[in-house]
């Protein structure tokens, strides 16, 4: 393998260090090109482009795998839960007995809303969007705990724990009470059962009953969390980073996190799926429409959940979700038409030249808006429903940056485009 990479420019030869990642990924480090020959490198998107190493997560979009700290995505689904699954991703190992007893009692401590952010709730009309809410609600829980979010690497790496914990714990409660505002409903509190039991407690219970849980509805709960735990430097998660490295503390980066994610070609598009699928249904098509539509290359007719900035193959997570779709459908006894519209949707892409030759597979999203709606989450609530599984690969990414001795500020350069020097216009 090249140790180093020559490049020519204006008749001088450069060598450039060539890095390998633990899998074998090949880098070339072109950091100090710009010093020594005046050229940057110009990739719009950074599709191309390392913008650190990480130790967190593991994806070949080639060949579809997905792995955290080396956890294959099957295994863990199979084997572990959400809240095990976020301890890995945030700590790097899986817990032992006692100390995934420390995280759960970490996570109850944090379970219940300051009082006083209630009327910031309630200052956002009803119909808000709930990633507006998320995200603002976020952004405030550094003023009521300054002592978790000082915007100092070294005082609040020290605190890690409880702001970690804090943040998992805090989102869960904001979903169920951004929930039950748009609902009218009164905010229950939170109880000290598992984080899924209490998450479906806090947004379902009604007045004077006791919530019943149904153990295929948390099942259900839980795989969708834990499939969305983490997934390498995507839109939100590299915008977390980059927020992070100007030293802002990791509840205002997971703030702006949010804001990524609520975008409809990130993770907007499970409701975007929903609501696809909802009007091929209203309009008693049987898909084709849409197929032919989103063939144009406009992308606004896109065909919503398919396709990935990855994954060229397939998307595991997609691989397992449509299968659970299905199951928990089956357990619930609930009969969705739109589950039949998918899968058909799904078959008749997968046989159509268009999809086939661009590598357009179904993703995360395409069945994950399924499950939820049969969970009893309004299709407004799916995007805040992933944020909440996204929280501890962000905390992870968060503390990475926090925990490089010479990590520098995220500030790429550009190619300027715009109009030369040119005088202002003074009139005489
Ligand atoms: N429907 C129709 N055509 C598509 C689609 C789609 N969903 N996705 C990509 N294409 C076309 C695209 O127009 C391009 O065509 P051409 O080569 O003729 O110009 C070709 O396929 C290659 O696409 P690309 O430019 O390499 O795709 P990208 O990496 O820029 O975009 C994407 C990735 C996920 C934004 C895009 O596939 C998309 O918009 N999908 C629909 C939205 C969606 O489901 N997003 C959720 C992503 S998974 C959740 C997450 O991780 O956030």
């Amino acid at each position: 393998m090249a140790e180093s990479a020559s490049v020519s420019l204006d008749d001088k030869d450069y060598q450039l260090p060539v890095i390998t990642g633990s899998e074998g990924e090949k880098a070339i480090d072109t950091r100090k090109l710009r010093k020594d020959s005046g050229y940057i490198c110009y990739d719009q998107g950074y599709g191309n482009t390392g913008s650190c190493m990480s130790e967190i997560t593991y994806l070949d979009g080639d060949k579809g795998i997905l792995r955290h700290r080396g956890y294959p995505i099957e295994q863990l689904t199979q084997n572990s839960g959400y809240i095990e699954t976020a301890y890995l991703v945030i700590y790097g190992e899986l817990p032992t007995a006692e100390q995934a007893k420390a995280f759960n009692d970490l996570l109850a401590e944090h379970a219940d809303v300051d009082p006083r952010m209630h009327p910031i709730l309630e200052g956002f009309p009803k119909d808000a969007p709930p990633m507006a809410m998320l995200s603002a609600l976020m952004a405030a829980l550094p003023a009521y705990y300054p002592d978790l979010a000082t915007n100092n690497f070294e005082k609040d790496l020290q605190t890690f724990d409880q702001t970690a914990a804090l943040a998992i714990s805090k989102i869960r409660t904001f979903v169920a009470m951004i929930y039950r505002y748009q609902c009218g409903l009164p905010t229950v509190p939170s109880k000290d059962i598992p984080y899924c039991e209490n998450l479906l407690q806090m947004m379902f219970s009604e007045e004077g009953t006791e919530y019943a849980t149904d153990s295929e509805v948390v099942k259900a709960l839980d795989l969708l969390l834990l499939l969305h735990v983490d997934h390498e430097q995507n839109c939100s998660t590299a915008t977390v980073r980059m927020v992070g490295s100007s030293a802002a503390n990791m509840l205002a980066s997971i703030s702006a996190g949010i804001a990524a994610l609520s975008g409809p070609l990130h993770g907007g598009a499970n409701a975007a799926v929903m609501k696809m699928l909802q009007a091929i249904h209203d309009e008693g098509d049987d898909g084709s429409h849409f197929i032919e539509a989103a063939k144009s290359g406009d992308k606004s007719k896109r065909l919503m959940g398919f396709g990935h900035a990855v994954y060229r193959n397939f998307d595991p997570r997609a691989k397992i979700i449509g299968v659970s779709c299905e199951k928990v459908l089956a357990t619930l006894g609930i009969d969705d038409p739109l589950l039949s519209i998918a899968q058909h949707l799904e078959q008749a892409a997968l046989k159509d030249d268009y999809f086939v030759s661009r590598k357009l597979y179904p993703n995360v999203d395409f069945y994950s808006g399924i499950i939820m709606r049969a969970l009893g989450i309004p299709v407004e609530m799916f995007t805040a429903a992933f944020a909440m599984g996204r929280v501890p690969g962000w905390i992870a990414n968060w503390r990475e940056v926090a925990s490089q001795p010479k990590g520098r500020i995220y500030r790429p350069r550009q190619i300027y485009t715009g109009a030369t020097q040119r005088d202002y216009p003074v009139s005489s």
